[in-house]
Order: C-alpha cells, then sequence, then structure tokens
C-alpha cells in the first residue's frame, strides 16, 4: 500500500510506512477532535528567479472553541498558509498541495464557486488593514446586509436588523444610525469592528484573524483583543490568530505554532511552550520582546536575519543564526533538516531542532499572566 502525495502537479509515491510514523508524530496539542486540520501544506510560487516555498510540510489542528496562535518573524509564512486555509490563493499562480480539511471538506483542489460559498460562512479572516476589506464606495450597512445575504436568503429588513445587532454586538455605539456611514467615516479602531462584525455576521466555525490589531493604538488593541475573545466564547468558533507579539499569544491562545522559512519549529500548548520553549528560534523569539506590560523590555534580538526563500540554507533553516549549533555533535545542523517531532516525554508537543538535552534551560519571566 502506498499514499499518493501530490507535490507541485508531480505525483511522489510514499510509502505507508513511512507516511503512518509521520503521523503518529504529529502533535495534538489539545487531544480533542480538530475542526481545521492541516496536513503536509505546501504554498509554492513560481517566480522569474524560482519557485519560491513560502510553506513546506506544514501540519496543525484547531478544535472548535480553541485559539492557536501562529507567530514567525516577517515572510516566515503565517499570512500564505492562512490565505491556503481560506482558498484565497489564485490558482494560476500558486502551486498547493497536502490538505486542509474545514469540518470534514477537503479545501484543497476545491471548486471557486465551493469556495465562495465556504468564505464568509464557514470560515471568515479578519486582516490587518480594514481598508483592504471594507469597500470605500459602499455604506458599512450595505456592505454588510450583503453579506448576510450573500449567504441567507432573507429579505433585506430581516438582514439590516442582523446588521444593527452584530454592528451593536462588536460595540458600536449607535449602530442603527452608523449604518449609513462610509467606512472613512469611522475611526481605525471602529472599522476593525466592523470587519469583525462582518467576518462573524454569518456565525462562521472559523474565524482567522491576521495582526488584527496591528495597525491600533495599544488601548484599542486591548478592546480588539477582548472583543474577539468574547466573541470566540459565544460563537464556538476555532480560531487562529497571527500575531508578532507574545504578550498577545500568552493573553489569549490555547496553543502556538511557532514557524520560519515556511516550517513549523516549535508547536504546542501556549503555557508549554512558552513556559519551557525547546527551540532555539523560540528561545530568541522570547528574547527579542520589546516590552511586556509591566516587564522590562528584553534586548537581545536574533542575530541576523532570515533567509530568502529562494537560498534557504541547507539542513536546519535556522542553524546560520543559531548560537547552539555548536553543542550538536558534527554537522547534523548544517546537513540535516531535523523532523517536527516530540522531544520530550511530551507527546502532545513537538519542535524541529537536533539539540537533545538542551544545556540551557530557558528562565521564563515575560509571560504576563499564564495560567
Ligand atoms: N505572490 C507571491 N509571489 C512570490 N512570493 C510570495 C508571494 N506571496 C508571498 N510571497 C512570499 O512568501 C513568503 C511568506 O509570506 P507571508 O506573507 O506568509 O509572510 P508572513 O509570515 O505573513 O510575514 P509578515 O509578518 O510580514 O506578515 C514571503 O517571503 C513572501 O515574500
Ligand atoms: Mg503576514
Amino acid at each position: 500500500m502506498s499514499e499518493q502525495v501530490t507535490n507541485g502537479g508531480t505525483a511522489i509515491r510514499r510509502p505507508e510506512t513511512v507516511s503512518r510514523a509521520a503521523r503518529s508524530r504529529e502533535a495534538n496539542p489539545s487531544g480533542l477532535e480538530p475542526y481545521l486540520v492541516v496536513r503536509d501544506l505546501e504554498v509554492t510560487f513560481p517566480t522569474a528567479d524560482g519557485p519560491v516555498k513560502a510553506v513546506r510540510g506544514l501540519s496543525y489542528s484547531v478544535p472548535l472553541g480553541r485559539t492557536l496562535a501562529i507567530v514567525g518573524e516577517s515572510g516566515s509564512g503565517k499570512s500564505v498558509s492562512s490565505m491556503a486555509v481560506m482558498g484565497l490563493h489564485n490558482p494560476q499562480s500558486t502551486r498547493i498541495s497536502g490538505s486542509i480539511r474545514l469540518g470534514g471538506h477537503e479545501v484543497v483542489g476545491m471548486r471557486q464557486e465551493e469556495l465562495r460559498k465556504l468564505r464568509g460562512s464557514t470560515a471568515a479572516m479578519v486582516f490587518q488593514d480594514p481598508q483592504s476589506s471594507l469597500h470605500p464606495y459602499y455604506t458599512v450597512g450595505k456592505q454588510l446586509i450583503e453579506a448576510y445575504r450573500a449567504h441567507h436568503n432573507v429579505a433585506k429588513a430581516k438582514a439590516a436588523q442582523r446588521a444593527i445587532e452584530m454592528l451593536a454586538r462588536v460595540g458600536i455605539p449607535n449602530p442603527k444610525k452608523r449604518m449609513g456611514d462610509y467606512p472613512h467615516q469611522f475611526s481605525g479602531g471602529m472599522r476593525q469592528r466592523a470587519m469583525i462584525a462582518m467576518s462573524l455576521i454569518n456565525d462562521p466555525k472559523l474565524l482567522i484573524a491576521d495582526e488584527p490589531t496591528t495597525a491600533l493604538d495599544v488601548t484599542v488593541q486591548a478592546q480588539i483583543l477582548d472583543l474577539i475573545m468574547d466573541l470566540q466564547r459565544d460563537f464556538g468558533s476555532a480560531v487562529v490568530f497571527i500575531t508578532h507579539d507574545l504578550g498577545v499569544v500568552a493573553e489569549i491562545a490555547d496553543d502556538i505554532l511557532v514557524m520560519y522559512a515556511g516550517r513549523a519549529v516549535e508547536y504546542g500548548q501556549v503555557n508549554k511552550i512558552l513556559g519551557a520553549p525547546l527551540h532555539p528560534y523560540t528561545w530568541g523569539l522570547l528574547e527579542s520582546i520589546p516590552a511586556v506590560s509591566g516587564e522590562p523590555a528584553r534586548l537581545h534580538p536574533i542575530p541576523g536575519a532570515p533567509p530568502s526563500l529562494l537560498a534557504v540554507p541547507s539542513g536546519c533553516p535556522f542553524h546560520p543564526r543559531c548560537e547552539f549549533r555548536e553543542q550538536v555533535q558534527g554537522d547534523l545542523c548544517r546537513t540535516e533538516t531535523p523532523d517536527l517531532i516530540p522531544r520530550t516525554a511530551d507527546t502532545s508537543r513537538t519542535s524541529r531542532c537536533h539539540l537533545r538535552e538542551p544545556d540551557r534551560v530557558f528562565e521564563t519571566t515575560v509571560l504576563p499572566r499564564l495560567p
């Protein structure tokens, strides 16, 4: 028996024994039945300079009612992988392989028409910049009404009522009146709230929030985070939250996936990973936090910069920046890519590093309010 895996159009035969072994090593941090299951996801952009492999062998899962945070430096593949989950890539210019199952339905290879039905009803995404999602020429109310009617066969008046309820739910004062406003008449924070209202108007089971608060000032950021957490509690959705801010992760996420150069390098429950990270890249991220509420800033940035995806270093892609590679025997870090596997007795968490017994136990003092 063997399994067919398509990789950029080429069918690769993989012995079943290998894939079963690989699968048994995939972490399921909560042990709950997942709603979103991403497995061996690869996203490649053919470019004039060669193929850009933006996401490589990515696997994770998110159950309903739980929040997964995806973190990593700029260019690590957070947005590209999430856009694949939403079926937002142009099929003409993007090669996608692997599997993305959403409530049992396979998203990879789904027809555009089905994808459109899925987006906004089963799954919704909030972006950093609501300008890109709210149309400047239509009133906020009209856009909310249309978003609802795209998936519900109801009269305008009923949809308007639902829109007003949603605006009220996300904390927009005087929602009936604000329905007639254009996006530019809203403040940045209000626009982001309206965007969240639009995302949630059809009760999606999955919400992906891609740095939804980065463009907002700190007070508004905190309000929007509270709002997303409240709404998740009420709607019971699965949430994927993309952020650069590990303070935010500690605050709102259950699980964390750390990405580097298109790959997951550490994955598991937030309290375990941020409490005792196993990957030197996660150590680096924790040490380079500018400042977390009440904590002093950590000024020990990771040396160097992430690699170009057209020239990813051999072996462990992080090895040129890693201060711990000397502690691994031989030339392993340069020559062999480590697997993402459990590195401790706890099989619910995995990391991708050759270090066997980390000589340094990372002492965490950064986390604001961990359980
Ligand atoms: N259409 C495209 N063609 C070629 N390369 C692309 C394309 N879209 C994204 N990339 C590349 O894929 C990589 C991953 O991009 P992605 O947007 O997922 O990063 P990110 O982790 O979300 O970063 P940020 O934190 O800056 O948002 C980047 O190197 C980016 O340049
Ligand atoms: Mg991004």
